[in-house]
This record gives structure tokens, sequence and C-alpha cells, in this order.
């Protein structure tokens, strides 16, 4: 196979603005993708269940009778209304809100209002719409369409990496957050993973962790890190945060002061720190607009260090975050400018060289230059 001219460069701009493009990867980027929902201990108890809003689509996951979790589409077999408002809560039965069909809590169809008169109505094939569901070390995931490998497979390299910290007993610290970001969703994955910005726009982290930032790419997942120095930060949240942060029984002596970070394709990010963990999702809006999810969780730990060390965990991330979103939004006026179509990619940055790769691979027109004439995706 001959090398691909493209490889040592990035995304042309258009695929960053362009609607046809965007709804190609709605389609074989997001539809087969693992998106994660919640953690199962967001739903202890028969009948909690938490909404994922994505793609057009509104996916239900629900604890039945039997305590096992299912996923459905929040659409009514009748006349395809939504039925649960919101993200969260708890129900006994699923009842649509337009004309009372009633789902039980494994998504069959147990009550339709006069039901004699709908001659072509068979009840037993009128359950709610499954959709693929993952639980992987407590977290919940979900897809619209069964294609590719179980997040626990391309997850597999990392079992061990991952095992002391006890994903299963993790519980939410808070609530999810949403924040509206005006950005391809590309733009925020291709930060997350570009480890040449980090000495140059995050002075914390730089301050923290030194030179020592490392980053990998395997074919599903992006693995980033870094071990926190010594020597005291001059800023007072992280100095704190250096000082404080406890011992934490369950890590191992190397993860005791290290922050390891994984991407998982192409949209979900699991930040796993000493003292708490958290996901990380930029879902895709429009072409220029993209949602971030975001929620922690952590291990109980009452320990006043461990509070105060996740608090100012917190402070220096929403620092980093601030940083990070000029970066995304300077990139994305960039994007706009009749200057600008690809940059080239440095070798080291082996995150975004293997994600443009990926990216022509799936959609091929990505390798032009310039936008093609609209029309190009149905021609
Ligand atoms: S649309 Fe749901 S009951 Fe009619
Ligand atoms: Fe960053």
């Amino acid at each position: 196979m001959s090398a691909d001219p493209m490889d040592g460069w990035s995304l042309p701009a258009w695929t960053y603005r362009d609607s046809e493009f965007f709804e190609l990867e709605k389609e074989r980027v997001f539809a087969p993708s693992w998106q994660v929902v919640c953690h199962e201990s967001d739903l202890p108890n028969v009948g909690d269940w938490h909404t994922l809003d994505y793609l057009g689509e509104s996916v239900i996951v629900v604890r039945g009778k039997d305590a096992r979790l299912r996923a459905f589409t929040n659409v009514c077999r009748h006349r395809g209304s939504r039925i649960l408002d919101g993200f969260r809560g708890c129900t006994r039965k699923l009842v649509c809100p337009y004309h009372a069909w009633t789902y039980e809590l494994d998504g069959s169809l147990s009550g339709v209002p006069d039901s004699a008169s709908y001659p072509t109505l068979d009840k037993s094939k009128s359950g709610l719409a499954g959709v693929s569901m993952e639980v992987w070390h407590g977290f919940i995931f979900v897809r619209l369409k069964d294609e590719g490998p179980s997040v626990a497979d391309v997850m597999s390299p990392y079992e061990e990496m991952i095992a002391p910290y006890r994903f299963e007993e993790l519980q939410a610290l808070g609530r999810v957050t949403l924040r509206p970001r005006n950005v391809n969703w590309k733009n925020i994955g291709d930060n997350y993973s570009d480890g040449l910005h980090i000495p140059v726009a995050h002075p914390g982290l730089t301050r923290l962790f030194g030179k020592g930032y490392g980053i990998e790419a395997e074919s599903h997942v992006d693995r980033m890190w870094g071990a926190m120095v010594d020597r005291p930060s001059d800023n007072w949240s992280e100095r704190l945060y250096q000082r404080l942060l406890p011992k934490v029984p369950n890590l191992p002596e190397d993860r005791q002061r290290f922050w390891l970070y994984f991407k998982l394709w192409p949209n979900v990010a699991f930040d796993i720190y000493p003292d708490q963990v958290d996901f990380m999702q930029w879902l895709p809006i429009s072409p220029t607009e993209s949602l971030i999810r975001e929620i922690s969780y952590a291990l109980p730990d009452d320990r006043r260090e461990m509070r105060a060390a996740r608090y100012l965990n917190w402070r220096i991330n929403r620092q980093v975050n601030a940083e990070d979103t000029m970066l995304i939004t300077r990139v994305q006026q960039g994007m706009n400018s009749r200057s600008f179509s690809i940059g080239p990619l440095s070798d080291k940055e082996v995150c975004l060289k293997h994600f443009c790769a990926r990216m022509r691979d799936i959609i091929p027109e990505a390798h032009l230059e310039a936008q093609p004439e609209a029309g190009w995706s149905r021609s």
C-alpha cells in the first residue's frame, strides 16, 4: 500500500465547518461509537432513569424491576412522541404524555387506552426500541449502530492500569455540567490530545508537571499522562493541591501523584486523578457547535485533606478549561479564513496524526484540501 500523501498533515479547515461533512460524521463516526451516559451508581433504584440526547436522538437508560439496566430510544411507538423529559428521574412506568400509552421498565408496551380500536396494533411487538448498551467498569455506554469493538475491547490494554482506581465503586461528586462551545467537535478532541500546547498555553499544568507530559495513540484510544513534580508551585491552588493531596490507599506508589487521561474514539475522555475521576464528552450539535458534557466521580473518602484536594483540583482544571476554550475558539476562527486549509503535524503529535488518518479513512473526501462543491456527499 502506498503512503497517504496527506500523512503528516492536519484535516483541511473546511471539514470543521461543512454541513455535508458533518452529516457523514454523524452517520459514520458517531452512530457506531460508544457514548457514555452515566455511572451505574447514578441509577441505584428500580425505575431510576437517565437520558442522553445526541445526533437528534434521545436515549433512555432505566433500571428494571429485575434490577437490570436497559437502554431504549425515548420515542413512543404510537405517534413518535418523546416520552421522558429532562436528564434523570425515577418512575414506575414510562407513560407517554400524548395519548397515555404505557411501557413497563423493561420497555414492553403494557397499556393502550381503547386498544381494541387499533386493528393494526400488535402490543407484543410494540415495545420501546432497544439501543445497544455496555457497562464498562460501572460506566454505562450506548451506541446507535452496532458496528466495531466494545468499550471493554478497546480498553483491554489498560485493564491493569485502571484496576486500582476501582471504577465500579465510584460515586458522583456533583451533577453533569453542560457547556456549549461554538466550535466543531473535532476542535475539542484535537485540543484534548494535543501535547504540544501544554508548555505554551497551560502555565499551571507546566508548573505541576514540568515537561513530563506523555502522549501515545492506540487504534481507538489516546493516552496522556503527567507525574507531579515535587517543587512547590508559586500558584496557591496548585501549591496547596501538592501539599494537601493525601495518600490514596487503593493506588500504587507511582500513581499517588499522577494524572492520567484516556480519550476513547471519537469524543469521550476519562480524566483520572488520584482524588477523582471524571468523564468529559463533546457532542456534535452543528458543524460549528458542540456541547461538552462532564461530571466527576470519586470513591467515598471524607478526609478533610481529600475534600480540599478535590476542590483544588477543580480550581486548577477550571483554569485549564478556560485556557483551552480560548485556544479552540481561536482555531475555529482560523478555520473560516480563506488563507488556511491544512497545516503540518509534528511527528510527536501521535494522537493528532492518528485521528486525522482515521478520519481520512472513514471519509475519504477529507483528503481534499479545498472544500468541494455543495452536493459533493450525494454525488
Ligand atoms: S404518541 Fe405516545 S401515546 Fe400517542
Ligand atoms: Fe489544553
